[in-house]
């Protein structure tokens, strides 16, 4: 069987499948419909300091081929996590990444302040890219000098993996994940959701309460690998790459296409277990295939004498 290891600074994953935020609560909603301990990595939703309620309803519409959710980052605030949520996820023998969100810069330090005092928590990914809030999330996202100095602050904070989590919604994602690799990011998760909008035509109102929200599923696939593409031609960083998948050969297209690890998002909430699958699938190939490690499959592609357009913009 190939190695499906990865390592992160200090972080040793045991495979390349992590549970996307906010499509896995905090692991304990998934234990009886899935084996949590056979994924990579679990990406709890985004912590706050304070509780949040998040937006009002209508919060979440399917659309052809994905799903559109204004959620709001609602999310029970990071002490109730550590009382609460901490302690079970800590038992899924699987690694656990924390997903900060907040509206400043001093709220992610105190967030990641208090979570890096925790055993058992593994790692940071760094909401900058929540399009469904007016402080915080975008306002930072789209702002190269803003991600800049988020990871500037939080870098010498933590010894522990810091993943900064980007948003398509720019021109080119390469000269953001360039800005946080320069001030000593570990890793950019590529890519959250694309800011999307849904009408009722017999109201003719908008179905979000927010009006707009963030498209995910497989509608978003091929959108997500060329971002992943430009981001992994940009930086030697690892790009953890999501957006859409759903099966075994989505992963593989991420991983061809320059991704060290994926994330399973949206999936998750018709088949939990879906992650798991696609561990289990990107083995299968790599035994089909003869290949001995899966790390060999990342950024594999062979453009043979396409003529790469992503090229000119880095
Ligand atoms: O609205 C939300 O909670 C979405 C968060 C995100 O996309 O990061």
């Amino acid at each position: 069987m190939a190695t499906t290891s990865f390592r992160l600074r200090n972080c040793e994953f045991k495979n390349r499948v992590f549970a996307a935020s906010g499509t896995y609560g905090y692991g304990d909603e998934i234990v009886d419909l899935a084996d949590p301990s056979r994924l990579g990595a679990i990406v709890t939703k985004s912590l706050s300091l304070k509780p949040r309620a998040g937006n009002p309803p209508v919060r979440i519409v399917e659309t052809t081929g994905g799903v559109l959710n204004s959620i709001g980052l609602a999310n029970i605030g990071v002490h109730s996590f550590l009382e609460e949520k901490l302690p079970h996820l800590r038992s899924m023998n699987t690694a656990v990444i924390a997903n900060i969100a907040a509206g400043t810069v001093d709220e992610y330090c105190e967030v990641l302040r208090i979570l890096d005092d925790q055993e058992g928590i593994d790692g940071f990914e760094i909401n900058v890219s929540c399009p469904n809030v007016r402080e915080g999330g975008l306002s930072f996202g789209t702002d190269r000098a803003a991600i800049a100095d988020i990871t500037r602050r939080l870098r010498p904070m933590t010894k522990r993996p810091l993943i900064i989590k980007l948003t398509p919604n720019v021109s080119h994602i390469a000269e953001f994940a360039r800005a946080v690799e320069a001030e000593g990011a570990d890793a950019v998760s590529v890519m959250n959701t694309l800011i999307g909008m849904a009408v009722d035509v017999n109201t003719r109102k908008p179905i979000l309460s927010t009006i707009t929200g963030g498209l995910s599923g497989p509608a978003i696939k091929p959108i997500a690998i060329a971002k992943v593409y430009e981001t992994a031609r940009a930086v030697k960083i690892p790009v953890i790459g999501l957006g859409g998948i759903v099966n075994t050969t989505d992963a593989l297209e991420f991983l061809i296409a320059g991704a060290s690890a994926v994330q399973v998002g949206t999936v998750n909430f018709v088949d939990p277990s879906a992650g798991i699958k696609i561990a289990d699938g990107i083995n299968r190939y790599c035994d089909e295939h003869g290949i001995d490690d899966v790390a060999r499959l990342v950024g594999s592609l062979d453009a043979g004498t396409g003529i790469s357009v992503v090229d000119s913009w880095l």
